[in-house]
């Protein structure tokens, strides 16, 4: 499938503009598109994920889910049948907070508009994090994990869950086949929108690979960083320590 110039992932400013115009374009066709495209595998992904954050340790604490979308990651810890705390669910494109909010039958869930650039909390206020599918997109990846170690309490934990490219050559022929032609046009004719399911393959491509994020958290202030693929490696869940 060829590839549209706005479809190619942009840097900087151009690129916090790009993202947050095609998740507000995008959101009420979002949720559908998550679970059809990926055949519902990400509904286990992100179960894995929130069985990464430690949160039973501090089963009533404050947790952030950044990126939060539609809730679906934010659900996963709130409906947790022990978890009594709070979820602090924060995105900037707006729509996509909007449209999930009929999904949010837990008081625990508190949307926030924010960008994860620079976001509205303090020092050391959360008990964990959570990030899914979010990191990709941002302009600044480096910012934003050290934005994501600021707000955490020390020694609580960031899980962050997102694609990558399996390692697997013949995994990866499937999937690049998948990612890169069926993806596109199904999600074209869902969405309706002409690009944005070309620009997620695109921010895959681009994006580190599990061994360079794992520097970066480092980088950002993380320690006993670690990660696991998932699925032959079409996602990978990854954590560290603030
Ligand atoms: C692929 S969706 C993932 C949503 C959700 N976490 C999930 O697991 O389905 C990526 C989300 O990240 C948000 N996002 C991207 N860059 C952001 C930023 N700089 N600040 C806040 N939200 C951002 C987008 O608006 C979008 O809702």
């Amino acid at each position: 499938m060829q590839s549209t110039p706005e479809a190619a992932p942009k840097a900087g400013a151009a690129r916090e503009e790009q993202v947050q115009q095609i998740f507000s374009e995008i959101a009420p066709r979002y949720d559908l598109l998550n679970h059809v495209l990926s055949l519902n595998i990400d509904k286990s992904w992100r179960r894995r994920a929130v069985d990464t954050l430690e949160w039973e340790g501090r089963a009533d604490g404050t947790y952030l889910d950044a990126c939060a979308g539609t809730y679906d990651l934010a659900l996963e810890l709130a409906k947790r049948p022990s978890f009594r705390g709070d979820v602090v669910a924060s995105d900037f494109a707006q729509p996509m907070l909007a449209e999930g909010l009929g999904k949010i039958t837990e008081a625990s869930i508190r949307p926030v508009c924010g960008d994860s650039l620079r976001l509205p909390f303090g020092d050391d206020v959360f008990d964990g994090a959570t990030v899914g599918f979010g990191v990709r997109n941002l302009a600044r990846l480096e910012q934003g994990l050290a934005e994501f170690q600021r707000v955490l309490k020390p020694g609580r934990r960031l899980v962050v869950l997102e694609f990558t490219v399996p390692p697997n050559p013949i995994v990866r022929a499937g999937y690049h086949m998948y990612f890169h032609h069926v993806l596109p046009v199904v999600g074209r004719i869902v969405s309706g929108h002409p690009w944005a399911y070309t620009y997620l393959p695109e921010s895959v491509k681009e994006f580190p690979g599990p061994q360079a994020l794992s520097e970066l958290f480092e980088s950002a202030g993380f320690g006993e960083t670690g990660w696991k693929l998932v699925s032959g490696g079409i996602a990978a869940i990854h954590w560290g320590r603030a």
